[in-house]
């Protein structure tokens, strides 16, 4: 299972610090979660804090960005340009969608399909052969320290067949990757679910806790 800081939660007048204690923590894949304040109520960080965050943490970690913007389709090179080796871009978001993920793949970087938790699997399902992640929002996208929302479990067990079914075919395995309400409670029903990612914000950085401990936390949920 990755468990995938998302640094949304942390503390962001010292992002490069709290992004240091998640990869000292063990943890090697960053969920940078990229907000414009249209497509979701918020606005959050670009291209230019990523290069900087790229330059500070060096060339290891997974940089995963979660683009929660209206413009991925024409902008998602800039992220790549910026040290992102992966990028989610919301099925909700892009008119088109195949064509979009074969671009980001073509440049180099891995690609993933996000679907809000009211939105159907199916345009994932259409491009899967095309992917390497599918992003199930298990909250509406735009602030951490949301509510799971469980309803999407029948989306996830129906989407983990479908990849089953592709790789029994001899097609690429899809990781699903889960954002939102994560936390050690129920990280060992979503691995149960098929899910293989999670995302994990306020249950790894909280004022309670270091990302150390509260990591400790969650391995031990996974026991
Ligand atoms: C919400 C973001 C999530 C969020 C996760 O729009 O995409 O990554 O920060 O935070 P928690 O784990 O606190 O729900
Ligand atoms: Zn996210």
């Amino acid at each position: 299972m990755i468990i995938a800081p998302s640094v949304l939660t942390a503390d962001l007048a010292d992002l490069g610090k709290a992004c240091s204690e998640a990869v000292n923590a063990g943890l090697n894949w960053l969920h940078l979660d990229i907000m414009d304040g249209n497509f979701v109520p918020n606005l959050t960080f670009g291209p230019p804090v990523i290069a900087k965050l790229r330059k500070a943490l060096g060339p290891s970690p997974v940089f995963d960005a979660h683009l929660m913007i209206t413009n991925a389709e024409d902008s998602f090179q800039q992220y790549i340009d910026a040290g992102c080796n992966h990028i989610s871009v919301h099925v909700e978001a892009v008119t088109h969608l195949h064509r979009c993920v074969t671009a980001i793949r073509a440049a180099g970087a891995t690609a993933g399909v996000t679907l809000n938790p009211g939105t159907p699997i199916d345009a994932a399902l259409e491009v899967l052969s095309e992917i390497d992640l599918v992003l199930i929002m298990s909250v509406n996208p735009g602030f951490g320290g949301q509510s799971f929302i469980p309803t999407v479990e029948s989306k996830i067990r129906r989407l983990k067949q479908a990849i089953d079914a592709q790789v029994a075919a001899g097609g690429r395995p899809v990781q699903i990757q889960i954002d939102g309400g994560v936390k050690a409670h129920n990280i060992a029903m979503l691995r149960e679910w098929g899910v293989s990612n999670c995302v994990v914000g306020s249950g790894l950085f909280n004022d309670s806790a270091s990302v150390a401990d509260n990591l400790a936390v969650i391995h031990q949920a996974l026991e």
